[in-house]
């Protein structure tokens, strides 16, 4: 069933035509494990500070959107895996561990990964095996190999790396062609193994064949590169998705770290503080959120004070138009 887009949900948080709202508070028995949950996983924390701004977060739930094809919430700011779990060394997996559990403990859910992406899968089921955190995070990957036969076997090693038996989000990494099928994700789903299909890109070239793909194979999410500086998924991708019913992730939300360097040096300005906003990550995820076919951006960190930081984008205000366009002015494209 299509839930349509502009939900019944009363909107903390409206932007545009599409509500975005906070979660009902926790009952009672939840909220005695959830705040457990949180200090269990501020003592995981490397750096104490960030343990300090997680408990000073507890209680408060992020901002979520729709799934529009079933309706299930998601929290908006999620975690890349791309970079920083492709190849830990030992030292490293203690952050990694760390900003899983800041992700856990601020509400997130969504954690990305791919099977191209070094030994990330392993390590992401690693992890979150070892702080059974398996039924609280939306784990998405992303299948790369094209014949049937061999993309299982790529499928099954997948769940076997990640430690589950299935995902929440299955995706063909990278459309290239318009006659792409999603129809062994599609058998996968029926069978139980995955919960959504869906599709990727990044690169603008394949931007024509993607939106063919979006059109008559209508999947669950799409998942586009989009950032305050790399902004044509919004002329092209991402309306195509909202017109096909579908959730939109965004990859490469700080455009690998060039939004940084695009303000580097200069103070955030005072007005972020109108959306709510206390750092220019925060102010660059908060201008893709203010996007309302935006479902979740997926920030990439191995840093779980930047995670922390991240997920600081999931509450408070969001900018409407005039301010995202002032936002962007500050940004030489
Ligand atoms: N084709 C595809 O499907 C595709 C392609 C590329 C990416 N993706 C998805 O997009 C995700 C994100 O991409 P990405 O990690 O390459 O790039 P990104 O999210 O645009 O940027 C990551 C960079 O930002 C830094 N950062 C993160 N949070 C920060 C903060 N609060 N303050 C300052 N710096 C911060 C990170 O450094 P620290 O580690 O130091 O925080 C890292 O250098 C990937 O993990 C993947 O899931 C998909």
């Amino acid at each position: 069933m299509t839930i349509p887009r502009n939900d019944a949900e009363s909107g903390l948080d409206s932007v545009g035509d599409r509500a975005t709202t906070l979660e009902a508070p926790v009952p009672g028995s939840d909220r005695v494990h959830s705040r457990r949950a949180i200090l269990a996983s501020a003592l995981v924390l490397s750096a104490s500070s960030v343990a300090q701004r997680v408990l000073a977060q507890a209680g408060r739930s992020p901002i979520t959107r729709a799934i529009p094809h079933s309706g299930e919430r998601l929290p908006v700011v999620g975690l890349g895996t791309a970079v920083r779990f492709s190849a830990p060394e030992d030292p490293q997996r203690d952050a990694l561990k760390g900003v899983i559990a800041a992700l856990i403990a601020d509400g997130g859910k969504v954690v990305d990964t791919a099977s191209t992406y070094g030994n990330a899968e392993s390590v992401v089921g690693d992890i979150v095996q070892e702080v059974s955190a398996r039924d609280r995070l939306f784990l998405s990957t992303k299948i790369e190999v094209r014949p049937a036969e061999r993309s299982s076997e790529e499928f099954e090693r997948s769940l076997q790396r990640l430690r589950t038996d299935r995902v929440d989000l299955i995706q063909v990494h990278n459309v290239t062609r318009p006659d792409q099928s999603l129809a062994q994700l599609r058998d996968w789903q029926a069978a139980g193994r995955c919960r959504y299909v869906g599709i990727t890109t990044t690169s603008e070239i394949d931007y024509e064949a993607v939106e063919a793909v979006i059109r008559r194979e209508k999947p669950d999410f799409v998942q586009v590169n989009y950032s305050i500086d790399h902004r044509s998924a919004e002329q092209r991708i991402i309306p195509a998705a909202a017109d096909a019913g579908a959730a939109v992730l965004t990859a490469l939300p700080f455009g690998r770290s060039s939004a940084f360097a695009n303000v580097r040096g200069k103070p955030l300005p005072g007005w972020a503080a109108e959306i709510d906003a206390t750092s220019w990550g925060q102010l660059f995820l908060k201008f893709l959120l203010g996007n309302p076919d935006v479902t979740a951006v997926i920030p990439g960190t191995g840093n779980p004070a930047h995670m922390a930081d991240n997920l600081g984008a999931a509450r408070g205000r969001l900018p409407d138009a005039p301010q995202r366009e002032r936002i962007a002015s500050l940004i030489v494209a």
